[in-house]
C-alpha cells in the first residue's frame, strides 16, 4: 500500500520571553466554572455521514491543565497562547483563582498571576471533578511551603491513585500526610524542598509533571528516573524552562532538575492537541471520508498514522503542521482492514484514542485485539458501542473487536457517554452508523474537545447539540 508520508518537523515558532503582562481589553475575569446546566445536553448525528474539508486543531488540553498549574511557580504574570476553551481548563482557572490568583481570558490567551496566592488549601467540588487540579500540589508546596488538597477525581476510566506524586514530594523533604480524602503536604524543614533522587515505578504523567514543577524551585539537585516521556511532558518543561528553570531530560527516561530559588513568568503558545488531532484521523477513517487538519505535530502521533496506514489508508503530509487522512472508497477498496493495538506509555499507542480506535474497527474488516494496559478500567465504551451493533467481546482489559464481515453493523440507538474518550467513540461511532444516533451526558465530552459539534458541522456532519427541556409537572 502506497503512503504518502514523510515526516519533516521544525518546532511550532515560539513567542519572545519572558513576559510582563500589559493586558488590553476585551478581557474576562475568570471567577468561577460555569454551573452545570440543569439539563444535560445530547448530540443528534444522522448518519451515515462523509466528510469533506479542513479542521483546525485546538491547543492540547493536557498541556494547557499543566502549563496553568506550572503558572503557580512563577512570579510575576505568564501568558499562554492556544488555550482550549473546554470545561477542564475552566476548572483549573477556577482552582486557581480561588487560592488566589488573577486568572484572565481573552481570545484563546490565558494571563495568570499568582503572586497574590493567599490561599493553600483547596476546598472545591471542581478539584474532586477533575484529575489535572491535583497537580498544583507540587507548586503550592514548592513555592508557598504547604499544600492541602482534595484527592482528585478525573474520567473514571479505573483506579487513579497518586501514590507516586506523594513518595516522589517525600523525596523532595516534604511531609505528606492523607486523611479523610484529602493531602497535606508542607516542606518538613519549615522552609522549602529540597533536591532528591526518586524513581518512578510507573512513568505517570502526572507524577512527572507534579514532580518536575517541584523540583524546580527545590533547593539543590533533583533526579527522576523512570518519567513519563509523552509530549505533554515536554511541553511543561519548555514553560518552566523559559520561566528559569533548569531542566535536563524532557523527553527521556530521566530528567536532572536543578532547583532554583525563583522563577518568573514567561510566555507560551500551547502545542496542538495530539488526542484531538487523532480523533480527527480516525473520523475521516471510519466515515471513509478525506479531511486534511492544521497545526498538527505528526512525530506526536506515528503509532497512530502507522496503524491508519497498516488498516489502508493514505496519509500526507502538506507541510510542516497540516496532514490529510483519506479513506475514500477509491482508494482503499471496499473497507479498511482491522489492525491489533496495545496501549502503552508514548511513543506507544496512546490510551486516550483506545476507544475511538475500537469504534474504527468494529467497521473494519477482520478481528481486531484491543488491550488497554494503562488503565484498568478504560471499556465502559463497549457496552455502548454494542448498542449501535458493534460486536465486542471483553475479557478484563482486553477486547476482541469484530469487523464488518463478520457480523458488526452499526446503526443508530440512543447511548450515554460515560467519560470523555470513551464518549467521543460514541461521536465516531455515530457518524458510520445508520440512522440517527442520540448520545446523552456529552458534558464528558465538553470536558476535552472543543467545539466538536461545529468543527465535525463544518466537515458536513448533520449533528445538533440539544438540550432537553425538563417536563413541568
Ligand atoms: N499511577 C499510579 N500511581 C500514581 C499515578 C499513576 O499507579 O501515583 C498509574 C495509574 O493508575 C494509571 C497509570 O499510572 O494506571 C497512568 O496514569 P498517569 O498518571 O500517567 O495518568 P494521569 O497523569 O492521571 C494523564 C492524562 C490522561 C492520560 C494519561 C496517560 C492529564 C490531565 N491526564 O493522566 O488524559 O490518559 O495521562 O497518558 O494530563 C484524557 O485526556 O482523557 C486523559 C484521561
Amino acid at each position: 500500500m502506497a503512503v504518502f508520508f514523510n515526516i519533516t518537523i521544525s518546532p511550532i515558532p515560539k513567542p519572545p520571553k519572558p513576559f510582563t503582562a500589559s493586558l488590553s481589553p476585551p478581557q474576562t475575569q475568570i471567577s468561577k466554572a460555569p454551573q452545570k446546566p440543569q439539563q444535560n445536553p445530547i448530540f443528534k448525528i444522522k448518519g451515515p455521514s462523509t466528510l469533506s474539508g479542513h479542521i483546525s486543531i485546538s491547543g492540547s488540553k493536557n498541556s494547557s491543565l499543566a502549563l496553568l498549574a506550572a503558572t503557580l511557580c512563577c512570579s510575576g504574570s505568564s501568558l499562554l497562547h492556544n488555550v482550549p476553551n473546554v470545561s477542564d481548563i475552566k476548572a483549573v482557572a477556577s482552582i486557581l483563582t480561588y487560592l488566589g490568583a488573577k486568572v484572565e481570558a481573552f481570545d484563546g490567551k490565558m494571563i495568570v498571576n499568582s503572586d497574590g496566592v493567599g490561599n493553600v488549601e483547596v476546598d472545591m467540588e471542581e478539584m474532586k471533578e477533575i484529575r489535572g487540579g491535583f497537580f498544583v500540589i507540587g507548586p503550592l508546596v514548592a513555592r508557598f511551603g504547604e499544600a492541602i488538597v482534595d484527592l482528585p477525581g478525573g474520567c473514571e476510566i479505573g483506579n487513579r491513585p497518586v501514590d507516586l506524586y506523594l513518595r516522589g514530594l517525600s523525596a523532595l523533604g516534604a511531609v505528606v500526610q492523607l486523611r479523610d480524602g484529602k493531602v497535606r503536604a508542607h516542606a518538613a524543614n519549615g522552609k522549602g524542598l529540597v533536591g532528591g533522587r526518586f524513581r518512578l515505578d510507573y512513568p505517570s504523567v502526572g507524577a512527572t509533571e507534579t514532580l518536575m514543577m517541584a523540583a524546580s524551585l527545590a533547593d539543590g539537585i533533583t533526579v527522576l528516573s523512570n518519567v513519563a516521556k509523552e509530549p505533554e511532558v515536554v511541553d511543561l518543561a519548555r514553560f518552566l524552562i523559559d520561566s528559569g528553570a533548569s531542566i535536563e531530560g524532557a523527553g527521556s527516561d530521566n530528567l536532572v532538575i536543578r532547583g532554583k530559588s525563583q522563577l518568573h513568568g514567561s510566555e507560551c503558545v500551547i502545542t496542538p492537541d495530539r488526542i484531538e488531532a487523532g480523533t480527527f484521523m480516525l473520523a475521516a477513517a471510519i466515515t471513509h471520508s478525506c479531511i486534511s487538519m492544521s497545526p498538527i505535530i505528526p512525530s506526536r502521533l506515528s503509532c497512530l498514522i502507522d496503524k491508519l496506514s497498516e488498516a489502508g489508508c493514505k496519509i500526507s503530509q502538506f507541510n510542516q503542521h497540516t496532514l490529510e487522512v483519506s479513506a475514500v472508497p477509491t482508494y482503499i477498496g471496499d473497507n479498511l482492514k482491522g489492525f491489533d493495538i496495545r496501549t502503552s506509555p508514548f511513543p506507544g499507542f496512546p490510551t486516550d484514542l483506545q476507544p475511538q480506535a475500537m469504534a474504527l474497527l468494529t467497521t473494519c474488516t477482520g478481528s481486531s485485539l484491543v488491550v488497554e494496559s494503562v488503565f484498568d478500567k478504560r471499556m465502559s465504551h463497549v457496552r455502548e458501542l454494542q448498542k449501535l451493533g458493534a460486536r465486542i467481546r471483553v475479557c478484563g482489559s482486553t477486547a476482541l473487536v469484530f469487523g464488518k464481515d463478520e457480523g458488526s453493523s452499526l446503526h443508530g440507538a440512543r447511548v450515554f457517554a460515560s467519560d470523555l474518550r470513551g464518549g467521543v467513540s460514541l461521536v465516531l461511532a455515530g457518524l458510520a452508523a445508520e440512522g440517527t444516533t442520540e448520545i446523552n451526558n456529552i458534558a464528558h465530552i465538553d470536558r476535552g474537545y472543543e467545539n466538536i459539534d461545529r468543527k465535525l458541522q463544518h466537515l458536513g456532519v448533520d449533528i445538533q447539540r440539544l438540550t432537553p427541556v425538563a417536563c413541568p409537572l
